[in-house]
């Protein structure tokens, strides 16, 4: 049972990311040792209560959830209910309350993961936040971090050049890929908005979903994407287990956080101008049509 820890800011796409770890670690694939929040498509504590309702959907009411950090590193919070509806989890409505979150608790939680479990994964599909804040107090860090984040030589999906979880934090992601030990295996936007669900798949997805995906339908619409949804953090979490196939490079990435018209542009430098060492494994392509096959397996359970 592989352990893993997922950071996640749910958020439909974390939803859909969760309920899919949910199932694989029912089945006894995985070991789903915890799961925190960052703020960044809702705030923190509403991210906490999202992925409780998940969880509990899934009939996992013993895995932990702790809200983390609320506030990204140096700049203003910014949540995106245009994006994932008022709570975070579109048209789905849960009367889920945790207790608020003890301070510090998150991070007990991370150093329970890590010291139990050696080859821990880390899947953070939100802000980087937590991850940073762990990296500048803590020396040991989990074996394989995979991340949710960036756009690489490819449009942002916030500003032209910036990606929604590079933006929202560019201070903490920047910091994650400088300190980090070992390479982070980076899924960035030209690969995820590949992964998209069609209302076609709803009947093969468990109901509470539903709600949800109906809700982020509608804003790819209103964007020009069609009435679909692309499920960023699922692909994340599915490589991040090798249960797609997918290519990835070794690179050196950096983030520019001094310019407020590049905020959070993420930069690989594939032809190492920088001399420095490679922090990243950069994931170019997935066989998506693999991973929704992968989904619907897995998911069926819930049925
Ligand atoms: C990322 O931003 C969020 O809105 C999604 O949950 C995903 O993690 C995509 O840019
Ligand atoms: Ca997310």
């Amino acid at each position: 049972m592989r352990p893993i820890l997922l950071d996640c800011d749910t958020g439909i796409d974390d939803a859909v990311a969760l309920t899919y770890l949910a199932c694989l670690h029912r089945q006894g694939t995985i070991n789903l040792a915890a799961v925190t929040t960052t703020a960044g498509n809702t705030t923190a504590a509403q991210a906490a209560m999202n992925s409780r309702f998940v969880l509990d959907q899934c009939s996992l009411v013993d895995v932990p959830v702790a809200a983390g950090c609320t506030e990204p590193l140096q700049v203003p919070l910014v949540t995106t209910p245009e994006t994932h509806g008022p709570l975070g989890v579109g048209y789905a409505e849960h009367s889920v309350d945790l207790p608020p979150a003890q301070p510090g608790e998150w991070m007990r939680l991370w150093d329970e993961a890590i010291h139990e479990h050696e080859d821990l994964h880390l899947i953070v599909t939100g802000p980087a936040t937590n991850l940073a804040t762990y990296m500048q107090q803590r020396d040991q860090l989990p074996t394989h971090i995979t991340l949710m984040g960036g756009a690489y030589l490819y449009p942002g999906n916030t500003t032209p050049t910036a990606e929604w979880n590079s933006w929202v934090d560019p201070h903490a992601a920047q910091v994650a890929f400088k300190h980090t030990p070992t390479p982070i295996t980076v899924c960035s936007l030209e690969v995820t908005e590949q992964m998209v669900i069609t209302p076609d798949d709803l009947p093969l997805l468990p109901e509470f979903l539903h709600p949800m995906l109906r809700f982020y339908f509608e804003f790819h619409q209103a964007q020009g994407e069609g009435y679909q949804a692309q499920i960023h953090d699922l692909l994340t979490c599915m490589v991040a287990l090798g249960t797609v196939p997918y290519q990835a490079i070794p690179v050196t990435v950096d983030v520019e956080t001094t310019s407020q018209l590049l905020r959070g542009t993420t930069v690989a430098d594939f032809k190492n101008h920088w001399g420095r060492p490679h922090n990243a494994r950069l994931v170019r392509d997935a066989d998506v049509k693999a991973a929704k096959r992968e989904l619907v397996g897995v998911v069926k359970q819930l049925l």
